[in-house]
């Protein structure tokens, strides 16, 4: 596939929107029109984030979308923006073969956002962790190349002008794999050299000039060795990027944060992270906030008051820095979480059996104290000019 293969952009763009919002219908308009009382009396994330400058977001999947209007209004009534859990992601989409990929549940989300009035992120063009299989099998250099460059276009394209950010390349750091300068030895390295990354952030930026191109990574935000030498890899990265020209505007950190027996948090060290990446003009958005409980004790009120506890000490530093714009929580309930779910690391397992509580509404949609704590360290932040 060239790129003069793809539609025109406009009749496409207004297509997807289009389908999206047929598709969706009167589900969603009656879900706005419920959800408005409910926003008088409720201190909604996003309202109390945007008066500081902010903006507040959460995962939502089509499946959701499609069957869980409950769950549906608490996103309309607390969000300004929404990200595809995994919708998005390559080997999600794609049925097995170059090219052939399914933009049904990616469009119920982008529709979902547009009729809502929410901005999007867009999650996320390459990761090496999401990629099918038959990428490694291509023949040569060239076809690789091509691949990479048909999904940013075909992906970047098909939802130009709606998207606020891109995360371009999710986690492209590895320091433990050995490299000097401390990329992730994986897929697309392995394929294309380092050059990969000038290559997707440049042909994003080609494709969707308006969105915020982003660096999503993780471990970055606490007190240990491998934090620190992935901060370091991380500053490094966009340093070299910005001297040669590749464009990124923004670094995501996900932010996957532990109640009890996790690494220790330095607010010192995440204040000074912060400053740096500042430093570089770079805005900073916390992109996957959430808390693991696996080993906090059963009882709820206790547990609640740790996890609460956690968003509070790791929110009240990362918003003190105005150049932190954006607070995305990996889910906005305990009923669809992936820590719950069990897709984390087994380490993340509780042992008991329990069903963790790591998001600010638990599993019945009511709000925990993280909901509270979230919503304090809003009210707490200093304003900022909105980004
Ligand atoms: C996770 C999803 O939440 C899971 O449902 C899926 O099984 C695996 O991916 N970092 C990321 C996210 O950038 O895309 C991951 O999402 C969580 C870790």
């Amino acid at each position: 596939m060239s790129p003069a293969d793809f539609a025109p952009r406009e009749p496409r763009r207004r297509s997807v929107l289009g389908s999206g919002l047929a598709g969706l219908g009167a589900a969603i308009v009656a879900v706005l029109g419920a959800s408005t009382g409910h926003a008088e009396q409720t201190a909604a994330l996003n309202r109390l984030a945007a008066r500081k400058g902010l903006r507040y977001g959460t995962t939502i999947s089509a499946a959701q979308i499609t069957h869980d209007p409950d769950f549906v209004a608490l996103v309309l009534q607390q969000a300004g923006l929404v990200v595809p859990e995994n919708d998005m992601k390559w080997q999600d989409m794609n049925r097995g073969a170059p090219g052939d990929d399914d933009y049904g549940p990616a469009d119920t989300v982008a529709g979902f956002a547009v009729e809502g009035g929410l901005a999007l992120r867009g999650h996320n063009l390459l990761w090496y962790y999401r990629t099918p299989h038959w990428f490694l099998t291509l023949p040569d250099r060239a076809s690789k190349q091509r691949a990479v460059v048909d999904r940013i276009k075909a992906l970047a394209g098909r939802y130009r002008g709606i998207i606020h950010s891109w995360d371009v390349v999710n986690e492209p750091i590895e320091p433990k794999d050995g490299r000097p300068d401390g990329l992730r030895k994986a897929v697309f390295l392995e394929a294309l050299g380092p050059e990969y990354l000038d290559l997707a952030y440049h042909t994003t930026r080609e494709t969707d000039p308006k969105a915020r191109l982003v660096v999503n990574e993780y471990d970055v935000e606490l007190d240990t060795p491998e934090h620190e030498a992935r901060r370091t890899v991380l500053l490094n990265l966009l340093q070299r990027m910005q001297r040669t020209g590749t464009p990124v505007d923004a670094v995501g950190i996900q932010a996957h944060l532990t109640a009890v027996g996790g690494p220790p948090f330095s607010p010192t060290r995440l204040r000074r992270f912060l400053a740096d990446l500042a430093g570089l003009g770079l805005t900073i958005q916390i992109t996957e906030l959430d808390v693991t409980d696996a080993h906090a004790p059963a009882d709820i009120a206790v547990r609640d008051q740790l996890i609460a506890d956690t968003y509070r000490r790791f929110l009240d530093v990362a918003l003190d820095e105005p150049a932190v714009k954006m607070v995305v929580t990996w889910g906005l309930s305990d009923r669809h979480s992936w820590i719950v779910r069990g897709e984390t690391n087994e380490v993340n397992w509780r042992k008991d059996g329990l069903p963790s509580r790591p998001l600010p509404f638990d599993a019945d949609l009511k709000p925990t104290p993280a909901f509270a704590a979230i919503a304090d360290a809003f009210a707490n932040a200093p304003a900022r000019t909105p980004g």
